[in-house]
């Protein structure tokens, strides 16, 4: 079986506290913004946890980390991307000292990965800002949370050094512009804040994640640490020129954060970007020197690709998890509208390389879609051929990226094992290679079953991608 893949490619599965861990309030941790979001980005924030909020027990992770783990393991994993939950560490985010038995939890989890030779990847930052400092500060609009980061960051690189070598700092960190609550923990409604607020805050996350880098590699010397961004790619609509510039007017939202992150400045584009949105970003004069700090490699989640056009308005609007534009009309779509597009999983890790020479780590990519339990040979488990196709189709365009020269260090599936969505809030829309029995009205056993897809996954990872059929 020829594979494309270098040896020692880490193969795994990704994962984010708010979405699995569950035990919301359990030994001291204190309240995330995800805590008041029962709706996801979809609908209404409530006022404090309730009920119908699937997060405040996700999959029971906290209490299931080591059979989770264990069949993770299984699977043959070399790497788990997990985040660790900024308030379980410090519940409000702005005291001086950490809560021990958050960071207990995370040296078990590590520990439990380090017993099968999986090396964690930590998200320092996925979406759950504490809600203390989003109530208290506004968030990132906040220059101070830059210190409250800080040290937390410190604390965690202290505590965890030696074992995490791999770091990210924010989850899609462009998400920001979007969705200022979700990506900076601000709770004033998006429609009265103005374009500065905005990428006001998002500068304050940009020095808080150069300024991880360099802490990082001052306390882990052999640390790598990369950004995250969320990766779409933006195809013109038509060859009008006019849609070509709309195009590239789009990548420049999503280059501004990598050009930012490996580059160590603000483009020369921002100037009159800025200058038409009406944005001048308030710098302390420290900021450029920490902005130098630059990472060691690039990771970004890619789901689908989108289509731009000059006049928007002429074409059938399509959806995505974040950012959406028109639809194109030679992909198909998932079930929940997001189109899908394999070849431009290659086409943006040449975008990426051939921009930068940085290796690029593919940290989210899967396919989420209804499972239906069944029962074969007496065992249960999803016949999930639709995920196996979907996964199989990416990763091949992944192997001929790397044939085109890229270097691309992994690949964590993301959701490996079912978990609460980010953008809906539910858990019909599952992920997995583990169905994970709970229902969207929170019922179920929480027991885990294997799908079709663990076996083809494990299978994927033993022969180091010779089995993928292209
Ligand atoms: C990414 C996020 O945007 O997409 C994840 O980093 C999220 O947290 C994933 O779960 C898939 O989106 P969703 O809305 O289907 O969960």
């Amino acid at each position: 079986m020829r594979t494309r893949f270098n040896e020692g490619f880490l193969w795994g599965g990704a994962i984010a506290a708010n979405q699995c861990e569950g035990a919301y309030n359990e030994d001291g941790k204190g309240l995330s913004i995800q805590d008041i979001m029962p709706n996801g980005i979809v609908g209404p924030i409530s006022d404090g946890p309730v009920e119908e909020n699937l997060k405040l027990v996700g999959i029971d992770f906290y209490h299931r980390y080591k059979e989770d783990i264990r069949l993770f393991a299984e699977m043959g994993f070399k790497t788990l991307r997990f985040s660790i939950a900024w308030s379980r560490i410090f519940p409000k985010g702005d005291e001086e000292t950490p809560n021990e038995l958050g960071l207990k939890f995370y040296d078990n989890v590590i520990d439990e990965c380090l017993k099968y030779g999986i090396e964690p990847l930590v998200t320092l930052s996925h979406y759950e800002t504490p809600l203390h400092l989003a109530k208290t500060y506004d968030g990132w609009r906040n220059r101070k949370l830059i210190k409250f980061f800080e040290n937390y960051c410190r604390v965690v690189f202290e505590r965890y050094k030696g074992k995490v070598k791999y770091w990210l700092t924010f989850n899609e960190i462009n998400s920001v512009i979007h969705f200022p609550l979700m990506g900076a923990g601000i709770l004033t409604p998006k429609a009265e804040l103005t374009k500065q607020d905005v990428y006001q805050a998002a500068h304050h996350e940009l020095v808080a994640s150069a300024l991880a880098v360099k802490i990082a590699h001052e306390i882990m010397p052999d640390a790598k640490v990369g950004c995250m961004v969320l990766g779409v790619v933006n195809y013109p609509m038509t060859p009008h020129p006019d849609d070509m510039i709309a195009s590239m007017e789009r990548d420049q939202d999503l280059m501004f954060f990598t050009d930012i992150h490996v580059r160590g400045k603000y483009p020369r584009y921002t100037k009159k970007l800025f200058k038409e949105l009406g944005v001048n970003i308030q710098m302390e004069p420290e900021d450029e020197e920490i902005l130098k700090n630059t990472v060691d490699f690039i990771s970004f989640s890619y789901y689908m690709s989108k289509c731009t056009a000059k006049d928007l308005s002429k074409y059938e609007k399509g959806r995505g998890n974040l950012t959406s534009g028109v639809k194109n009309p030679y992909l198909e779509e998932s079930e929940w509208g997001w189109q899908i597009d394999p070849q431009g999983l290659r086409y943006i890790c040449n975008y990426f390389y051939n921009r930068y020479e940085k290796p690029l780590f593919i940290v989210e990519n899967g396919l989420g879609a209804i499972d239906e339990l069944v029962e074969v040979d007496g065992e249960k488990t999803v016949l999930d051929d639709y995920r196996i196709k979907y996964l199989n189709d990416h990763l091949v365009e992944l192997g001929k990226a790397i044939e085109d020269g890229v270097e691309i260090m992994g690949y964590t599936s993301w959701g490996c094992i079912d978990l609460v969505s980010a953008s809906t809030a539910e858990l019909k829309k599952r992920y997995g290679f583990i169905y994970v029995d709970r229902q969207n009205d929170g019922s179920g056993t929480l027991n885990r079953y294997k799908k079709k897809s663990f076996n083809w996954y494990k299978e994927v990872i033993r022969t180091n991608g010779g089995s993928l059929v292209d």
